[in-house]
């Protein structure tokens, strides 16, 4: 008969010589495991003495249930987490409530509150945390509110074109949909529900390198002709970056966005915080796993310090798509990036407020980025695009007014995604096209061509900060 293992004696197993965990109601001893880990040790170690299974689903999907059987070795099946401690059957926590009807949901905000509601505290925690005081988290929507607006009138605005093109490929609005890491956190469908409301609503998905879906399996969740992006994190093992990039290039994405604002995860204290909970008091000793830095700590091999400028004609070597730096957030780097031959683009970014606490706010970095390209005549070597913050469609207006070519969104579809799947995201991106293109007309600018500086009121958006 199998044996029964309650939450306590699987948390005294929580070390390199003896690590346990749970999935799927099963308790497995992968100590011996952990150095064949393709994903590494150390996340194994992360989630030891726990119900690891939130965290296998959200890199190995579902159906990485196989997985299981088929890598582990024979006999590493101890026994089966008492019944009422497993995840079956546990009472819902107050984040896990009903959401609203989706009908009820007018814009973005309200999202955010139902995706709240819907969230278990640790995703929730790791979608909303920023860094440290989380001055640059706050600072990143709050300086859109310092820049007004200066509307023409009698224009004739009935037919407005807000279409665009971003690296080469169409956009029903300047509007993409950012890459984060590990969407099945938010739903079981992930990065693929992503994808397919990214085409029916007619803007481009970017899928992170830290997909909780294997990159083949979201890819063939586009329409026919449906443009994809990819963020690339740079890994210390280049190898494994080849071959990412080789199955990016294969499957016919668009474009590479390198993430360069991530030599070493930002400090997420909240997220931190998270990694404690329901560990033992002796969880920090003794291991190499740095289980105080939650999530992204966990996952920090896959990234590499040491990236550099030089390494760029490497990446270039490996792909034709085109390169784009995202995370770049002064005028100096702008320029660097416009005067290599590399690059093709930038997007002003600060990772939305989760890397380095107190960077600028990325609508004050572009009014900067884009007066020292103006003034170098660099203007048209690279497109600038920014992320960060934009939480309404005066906003989108208001960072191509400063000459971004377009803004990418994280949150707010995680948030849709997170409370109503697929048709979430679809209305969180409907819902800011409509806004946007309302703006167009109260301002009285019927296409792109017409949004420029002169529709703003701003002496600069970093007036009067904080
Ligand atoms: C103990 C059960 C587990 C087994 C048998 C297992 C097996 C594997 C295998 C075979 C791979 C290679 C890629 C693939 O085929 O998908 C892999 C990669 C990976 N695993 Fe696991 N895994 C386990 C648990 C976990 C857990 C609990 C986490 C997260 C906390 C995790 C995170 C990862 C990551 C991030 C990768 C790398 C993905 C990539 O490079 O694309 N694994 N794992
Ligand atoms: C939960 C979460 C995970 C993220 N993961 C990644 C990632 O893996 N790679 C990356 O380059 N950016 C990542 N980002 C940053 C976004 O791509 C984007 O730069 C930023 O979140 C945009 O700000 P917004 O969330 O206010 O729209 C992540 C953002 C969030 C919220």
């Amino acid at each position: 008969m199998q044996r029964t293992i309650t939450k306590a004696e699987l948390a005294a197993h929580n070390t390199r010589s003896s690590c346990w965990l749970a999935l799927y109601g099963e308790v497995y001893n992968v100590s011996s495991y952990l150095a064949k880990h393709p994903g590494g040790a150390s996340l194994l170690l992360s989630v030891s003495g726990k119900d690891a299974t939130k965290d296998f689903e959200a890199v190995h999907g579902a159906e990485g249930q196989k997985l299981i059987e088929d890598s582990l070795p024979r006999g590493s099946k101890i026994g089966a987490l008492a019944p009422q401690e497993s995840g079956e059957g546990r009472e819902q926590s107050p984040r896990e409530a009903p959401v609203p009807p989706l009908e009820s949901i007018i814009n973005l905000e309200d999202m955010r509150l139902a995706a709240r509601a819907a969230m278990t505290k640790q995703t929730w925690d790791y979608y909303e945390s920023g860094a440290e005081t989380e001055t640059a988290l706050r600072e990143s929507s709050a300086a859109f509110q310092r820049i007004f607006l200066r509307p023409r009138v009698l224009v004739g605005v009935r037919g407005v074109s807000a279409g665009c093109r971003i690296l080469g490929q169409p956009s029903a609005f300047p509007v993409y949909v950012s890459g984060s890491a590990m969407v099945g956190m938010a739903h079981p469908e992930g990065e693929g529900a992503l994808m397919r409301a990214a085409g029916s609503a007619g803007v481009v998905y970017m899928v992170p390198t830290l997909s909780s879906r294997p990159l083949e399996e979201v890819a063939a969740q586009r329409a026919p002709g449906q443009p994809a992006f990819f963020q690339l994190y740079v890994s210390s093992d280049r190898s494994r970056t080849e071959a990412i990039v080789r199955r990016v290039e294969a499957l016919g994405f668009q474009a590479l966005f390198v993430t360069v604002d991530v030599p070493v995860p930002g400090r997420r204290e909240t997220d931190m915080r998270n990694a404690f909970e329901g560990a033992p008091p002796s969880a920090m000793s003794g291991d190499e796993v740095d289980r105080g830095r939650g999530v992204m700590g966990a996952l920090r091999t896959f990234y590499d310090p040491a990236l550099c400028w030089d390494d760029l004609p490497w990446l270039r070597s490996l792909t034709s798509l085109p390169i784009v730096l995202k995370g770049v957030q002064t005028a100096e780097d702008a320029l660097l990036a416009a005067r290599h031959p590399c690059v093709s683009g930038i997007v002003v970014s600060n990772h939305g407020g989760r890397q380095l606490d107190y960077a600028r706010s990325p609508i004050e970095v572009l009014e900067e980025v884009t007066a020292a390209l103006r003034r170098e005549g660099l203007q048209d070597s690279i497109e600038v695009l920014l992320d960060g913050g934009i939480r309404r469609g005066t906003d989108v207006f208001k960072a191509i007014a400063l000459g971004a070519r377009a803004v990418g969104l994280s949150r707010p579809v995680l948030w849709g995604v997170a409370a109503y799947g697929q048709a979430g995201a679809e209305r969180v991106l409907g819902m800011l096209r409509n806004e946007f293109e309302t703006t167009m007309r109260l301002m009285g600018a019927r296409r792109l061509g017409d949004v420029g500086p002169e529709c703003l009121s701003i002496r600069s958006a970093a007036a009067s900060r904080l």
